[in-house]
């Protein structure tokens, strides 16, 4: 199991990490929610205010000085609640991008822990959706979640205080009664709205996709004539396009008039029973219009109080799978007591047996070999014979068993996971490059690469003239948004990124199987040179090279040869052994060599 068992089950476990944000900064939280609360409790004596002047109009003799007050108060009040309502907002704000700002980078620094084997079984997309949708759904509870219930509340229960204080409770029921079921509308239309506006969001981005399919795709389509299948299938989606739009518009038009209804219900009481109350002189006209202006001004706090409801639990899944993720135990961790060394010497490998965790298959079966600095060994094999898994062992990105894979007379398992890293110069088979220029590319394992060793390294793997024949040369953008490269050149640029690493070890995963034979032979010569080259000069003499590769030709100068087959070390030896030998599978390696 990739999670901890120490996971015990909290109702809601999540919120652990909210209120933890929130403990750390409680007293910037306590101020921003002081002044949002403050600001709504001044917004709700206005219309209180307004129904004083209303009665100081209808005593028939209103004074100057008197109305003048009134203004100011009304001024000031305004004036106040403005810039304590939204300062309070924007330190709330500005936390909650605190807090979606440190989730965002717990979540990725977790990733780059987690070894391959993880992301077999997480879909990339699900993985971003979790960076991007979930952290800001946890930021929404925070920010909206926090300013609106606090803004709503205050609001509500000011000015419900005061309808109290001055017009007795049947009016306040009456008035504010029918505005209570505006939150319960709200919980209950809002989620169905939003899912609309999703499934419309969806239907748009499935066009989207037949039309960037169709464009992509436009000569297979030719080919094979389908335009009329595309067609219908594009007409389908538009149509579908429609249809969710519609439903969508259904929805929030019922919402934007059942709101309104509510409102206007209080309304109708007010004047009603408002109005008999004014006439038997129970309350003044004052109070009365006091009344009507705080059912027109609670209906927007109402609205907030029921949103909160859904943005809290919107927020409580989105909560429980970045828990999740962040209580994932990496499967290879340095180990208790590591090396202080760089790993260095000959690869041994001893009677490794490997099985991928969870699956029942031994992948690889009692290999045993061993590679000393200087000697290159080529490993050969059908696709699924186990060659990356091996490179996947050496460089740790799953554990083999302890004791079978020796570094220099250590076990792999011994020495720290980044000082292992630091010494293995990998291409792998995909030959995977980053965005960013072709200059930093190849420089990758330096933070700051030098544009004349990048050049030597890339005429090494055979790609300088290429290079220079992109738009800005070694600074040309690599990716989406740059040049195009044939399969070819990105294993060669990917190759001359190992040269640059200048590490101890090297390993190419079958780094040369979209690059022609001609290409392929000047390649490995030109390694083969720079390694002599360098082993004079060097203590410990050379690097250890392991070539993976389903074509002999690859590995031709190897100084030994293994040949895999369904894990195991079917034929070894030097490549005139080898093809003297004429094993059956060594010879079914050769002859698909021969009609590649
Ligand atoms: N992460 C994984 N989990 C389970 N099985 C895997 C995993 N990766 C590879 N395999 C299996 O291991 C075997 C060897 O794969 P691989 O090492 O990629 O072979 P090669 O590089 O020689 O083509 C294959 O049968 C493959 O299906
Ligand atoms: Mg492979």
């Amino acid at each position: 199991m990739n999670v901890s068992a120490s996971g015990d089950s909290h109702a809601m476990p999540g919120l652990r990490i909210v209120a933890s944000h929130i403990r750390q900064s409680k007293v910037i939280y306590s101020a921003g929610i002081g002044m949002v609360a403050g600001g709504s409790l001044l917004a709700a004596q206005i219309p209180k205010l307004l129904g004083q002047v209303t009665d100081n109009l209808r005593s028939g003799h209103p004074g100057v000085r008197e109305m003048a007050g009134f203004a100011g108060a009304i001024l000031l009040i305004g004036a106040l609640r403005v810039s304590t309502g939204w300062g309070g907002r924007v330190l709330v704000h500005l936390k909650g991008r605190e807090l979606t700002y440190r989730l965002r980078n717990e979540l990725f620094e977790k990733w780059c822990t987690l070894s391959p084997s993880y992301y077999h079984s997480h879909s990339s997309g699900d993985l971003i959706s979790h960076a991007l949708s979930d952290v800001d759904i946890v930021g929404d509870l925070v920010t909206l979640g926090l300013n609106q219930s606090i803004s709503g509340m205050a609001m509500l229960l000011g000015a419900v205080w005061l309808m109290l204080l001055h017009t007795g409770w049947q009016l306040t029921f009456a008035a504010l009664g029918p505005l209570l079921f505006i939150p319960l509308l709200v919980e209950w239309l809002g989620p169905a709205i939003r899912l609309q506006s999703q499934r419309a969001q969806e239907a748009l981005g499935a066009m989207s996709q037949t039309t960037e399919e169709t464009v992509e795709g436009i000569r297979a389509i030719k080919a094979f004539r389908k335009e009329e299948v595309f067609n219908s299938r594009f007409e389908k989606r538009v149509d579908l396009i429609v249809e969710e739009k519609m439903r969508f518009a259904r929805l929030s038009a019922l919402f934007s008039s059942l709101v309104p209804l509510m409102v206007n219900l209080g309304f109708i009481l007010t004047l009603g029973y408002g109005g008999y109350l004014v006439a038997t002189k129970v309350i003044s006209l004052g109070d009365f219009v006091a009344m009507t202006l705080y059912v027109a001004l609670l209906r927007m706090p109402l609205e907030q109080l029921g949103n909160v409801v859904n943005i809290f639990q919107r927020a409580i899944p989105s909560l429980e799978r970045i828990e999740k993720l962040l209580q994932v135990v990496p499967e290879v961790v340095d180990s208790e007591e590591p090396l202080d060394a760089s790993p260095a010497g000959a690869i041994t490998v001893n009677g490794l047996t490997f099985r991928y965790p969870g699956s029942d298959r031994d992948v690889l079966q009692e290999l045993s070999f061993s590679v000393k600095p200087g000697q290159t060994l080529g490993i050969i094999g059908v696709m699924g014979s186990g060659k990356s898994t091996l490179a996947d062992l050496l460089l740790r990105l799953y554990d083999p068993p302890a004791g079978t894979i020796l570094v220099g007379g250590h076990d792999i398992l011994d020495y720290p996971l980044a000082r292992l890293r630091k010494a293995i110069a990998y291409v792998p088979q995909d030959g995977f490059l980053f965005s960013g220029t072709v200059l930093e590319n190849i420089g990758f394992s330096d933070p700051d690469p030098d544009r004349s060793r990048a050049e030597r390294c890339a005429a090494v793997a055979a790609v300088h003239e290429n290079i220079l024949g992109f738009p800005e040369g070694y600074l040309t953008e690599i990716g989406d948004r740059g040049v195009r490269m044939s399969g070819g050149q990105k294993q060669r640029l990917a190759i001359a990124r190992m040269i640059y690493k200048d590490a101890p070890f090297q390993i190419m995963d079958d780094s040369l199987s979209a690059v022609d034979a001609r290409t392929e032979g000047i390649i490995l010569k030109n390694l083969r040179n720079l390694s002599n080259s360098r082993s004079g000069s060097e203590e410990g003499g050379g690097k250890v090279t392991i070539i993976i590769s389903h074509r002999l030709s690859a590995v031709q100068d190897a100084d030994e040869i293994l040949v895999l087959d369904e894990g195991r070390i079917v034929e070894r030896g030097t490549h005139e052994a080898l093809v003297s030998m004429g094993g059956d599978l060594c010879r079914a390696v050769v002859h698909a060599d021969r009609s590649v």
